[in-house]
């Protein structure tokens, strides 16, 4: 493996869950981690659990400004980005007949726009430093479900947009990598505004053994910490009790 070693990484939603466990898991491999999200107490609680290693960043992917501005902090407290996790996302379900038009856009501009923000402007850093992009995707990225209609569509462009940056920027050392978690214990599926679906997940939350942050998190560092000139450009992860 190679060495993370000394790397600056930036981590879009970071506050909880899925990010959370992604800067943890980089902080211990040496990695100074920028932690970006909207809710400063769980920021907060993160940098005093991780002790000097992460710093905490006001983050809102859906405002450009906001984005320039956690970049800018990144790149200007630590002189450099070798890493962007581009992770900030949320899941609204509800049959399409019954979606409010409000989830659609928040999703959209959440998931899709808000990483499409993040990598536009980190490119320049990654660029100068080789580094890396991952992006969290999800099996929804790969295939639709009832009900997730607007979060598999956020999904789907996710990694239409990785590719193709993928294609633009591997000559010049830049490794895109896209991690696809499967059913993860964490505050997403609080979201889900349609009871149907949130009974559904919960149900499912009982009878299979459900993916961890922290197996997320170790994936994500699989992929960033291989030889330089290694890309791991997919990694998809489900429960192991889970077929589909
Ligand atoms: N859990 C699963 O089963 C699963 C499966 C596949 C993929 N994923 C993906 O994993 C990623 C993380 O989700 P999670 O499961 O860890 O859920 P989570 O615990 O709800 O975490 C979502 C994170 O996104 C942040 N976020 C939301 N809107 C944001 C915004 N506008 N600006 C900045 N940050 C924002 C939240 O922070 P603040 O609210 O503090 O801003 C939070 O830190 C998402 O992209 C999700 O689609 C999850």
């Amino acid at each position: 493996m190679g060495t993370l070693q000394g790397q600056v990484a930036l981590v879009t939603g970071a506050s909880s869950g899925i990010g959370r466990a992604i800067a943890t898991a980089l902080a211990a491999e040496g990695v100074q981690v920028v932690a970006g999200a909207r809710r400063a107490e769980r920021l907060a609680e993160l940098v005093a659990e991780t002790g000097g290693a992460v710093t905490a960043v006001d983050l809102d992917v859906t405002d450009r400004s906001s984005v320039t501005r956690a970049v800018e902090t990144a790149v200007g407290d630590h002189g450099r980005l070798d890493i962007l996790v581009n992770n900030a996302g949320l899941m609204i379900t509800a049959p399409v007949m019954r979606a409010d038009l409000d989830d659609w856009e928040r999703m959209v501009r959440t998931n899709l726009l808000g990483s499409m923000y993040m990598a536009h402007a980190s490119l320049p850093h990654l660029l100068e430093s080789r580094g890396t992009l991952v992006q969290v995707s999800s099996t929804s990225g790969r295939v639709a479900s009832p009900t997730a209609s607007a979060y598999a569509a956020s999904k789907f462009g996710i990694g239409a947009f990785a590719e193709a940056l993928r294609l633009e920027v591997t000559a010049q050392g830049v490794r895109v990598v896209v991690v696809e978690p499967g059913f993860t214990a964490t505050e997403l599926t609080d979201h889900a505004v349609d009871a149907e679906s949130r009974e559904l997940a919960a149900q499912l939350a009982r009878a299979i053994r459900t993916l961890t942050p922290e197996d997320i998190a170790r994936a994500a560092v699989f992929a960033v910490g291989q030889p330089r000139h290694v890309s791991v450009g997919e990694i998809l992860v489900r429960p192991s009790d889970l077929a589909a």
